[in-house]
């Protein structure tokens, strides 16, 4: 078989795979427990290589052993397949394959990020911002505590923490991206102080204020608070604009993750969940998830302008950043990365695709659908709703028949519907022992006809 066989066939498998999935006539996974992955699949590099016939069995056994993210059945992630152009973007960008460091290298993907920078602050209210894209919202989330302290102690690019006790503030129900990053930060995880939440998991801004205040106390400086628009588990956005303003009494950076949220202000309806966003200081924005552009389209984005180049520049003037027409154009001083992949294209293909209008048209359906399952849960004796969502996370217990523990009955079940391949949804727990279903609703695929058969399916499975 020749290259050109090869690749005739290939894209005919890929073609085919995605439109099984996307019909969800076949298993969500084959599942198999990593510990006898091995025994059943060969993975082995050999002396000598392989094929082109041998790299399309090869090709298979992925397909075979891979998650199907975009199967109707899906909704464990917060992403869940992609979307066509967005495919067609992320081709594009591996045939190119350039690195976003330079203008130079890069032209017309240093434009067409500079342009999604540019709608993304629109859309926020950022006048006068900037951004870039990351290797993720955890990455974003990191910069923004990176952001935070450099403007506010410049002097730390060269001398380090100096001994300065910082402190981070984030609701109870943030995301662990935040624990990572102080602890990269040299700022410590236990200078990240939890802000408790109210019943729907929104931060409680008069505890924000207590928590601040007893951090100057024990002389810790107070450096940034993190609101998160969209919380992992339960979807809950955070009162922004009051935050903010406990923000800007004790002058504190305001940064809002919005890693699953950021869409909400694509509709009137949801974007008043973020009123006030427009004052904030910076923002983590991921198309990979809601907007379905594949994994990563990442962006961190700031009011402040000259922040990034401030807080990320260094070096590399050598051979890389030249003085020269466009350096005003290379992003590299701004980002953490040297080499860095075009993610821009996947979501600058989709936008020009799917439009504003279409994006707020997927958004409400999703939305709709999210609306249906909950009520399906609040009507039905089986189940129990864990909060009224105002967003696309759906969390329910399943009630058992008899009298067993409620808790370890549903992480069982979970686990059972798991491994029998037909659905991937995950689970989550409150700090109570709490244990309950996280359904969630970024996939097109899944139709109202699926989490019928779905809450079938898991009455079927928790009665047998
Ligand atoms: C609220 C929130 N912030 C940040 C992240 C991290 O994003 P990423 O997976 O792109 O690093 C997540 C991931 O689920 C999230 O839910």
């Amino acid at each position: 078989m020749n290259k050109k066989e090869f690749w005739d066939i290939f894209i005919n498998k890929l073609e085919g795979y995605i439109e099984e999935s996307q019909k969800g006539d076949v298993p969500v996974v084959n599942y198999i427990p990593g510990k006898h992955f091995e025994e059943e699949v060969e993975l082995a590099i050999k002396d000598e290589g392989i094929s082109y016939r041998e790299l399309l069995d090869e090709v298979d056994k992925y397909l075979k052993y891979s998650v199907r993210t975009m199967h109707p059945h899906f909704n464990n992630q917060l992403n869940a397949g992609y979307n066509f152009p967005a495919l067609v973007g992320e081709i594009t960008s591996y045939v190119t394959n350039t690195s976003m460091a330079t203008y130079e290298i890069a032209p017309m993907a240093t434009m067409i990020e500079r342009k999604l920078v540019e709608k993304l602050n629109s859309i926020i209210g950022f006048r006068n911002g900037e951004g870039i894209m990351v290797t993720g919202g955890s990455n974003a989330n990191m910069l923004a505590i990176h952001c935070a302290r450099s403007r506010k102690f410049p002097d730390t690019k060269e001398l380090g923490n100096q001994g300065h006790h910082f402190a981070v503030f984030v609701s109870n129900n943030a995301h662990y991206s935040f624990k990572k990053a102080v602890n990269v930060l040299g700022i410590g995880s236990s200078n990240l102080i939890a802000v408790e939440t109210d019943h729907n998991g929104k931060m409680i801004p008069a505890s924000l204020e207590e928590k601040i205040i007893e951090a100057k106390k024990e002389q810790k400086i107070p450096l940034i608070v993190a609101s998160t628009a969209g919380t992992t588990v339960l979807g809950s956005f955070d009162p922004i604009d009051e935050i903010d303003k406990v923000a800007k009494k004790y002058d504190i950076w305001h940064h809002v993750d919005g890693a699953w949220g950021a869409p909400a202000l694509l509709t009137p309806e949801l974007k008043k969940l973020m009123k006030g966003v427009e004052s904030v200081d910076s923002f983590t924005w991921d198309a990979h998830k809601l907007m379905g552009t594949g994994l990563i389209t990442s962006f961190f984005l700031t009011s402040r302008k000259n922040t990034l180049f401030q807080s990320n520049s260094g070096g590399g003037k050598k051979y890389l950043f030249h003085e020269y027409e466009n350096a005003d154009y290379d992003t590299g001083h701004m980002s953490l990365q040297c080499g860095r992949k075009v993610d821009a294209l996947k979501l600058w293909f989709a936008w020009l695709h799917i439009g504003n209008d279409g994006f707020a048209k997927f958004l409400n359906d999703q939305l709709d659908k999210a609306r249906y399952f909950a009520n399906k849960i609040k009507e039905h004796p089986r189940f129990k709703l864990i909060t009224e969502p105002e967003y696309l996370n759906v969390c329910f217990q399943v009630i058992p028949n008899e009298d067993v523990d409620i808790n370890k009955f549903n992480l069982d079940l979970r686990f059972r519907v798991v491994k029998s391949g037909k659905f991937l949804v995950n689970f989550s727990s409150f700090a109570d022992g709490t244990i309950f279903f996280r359904h969630i609703f970024a996939n097109n695929h899944t139709t109202q006809k699926d989490l019928d058969f779905y809450l079938e399916q898991l009455l079927e499975f928790a009665d047998n």
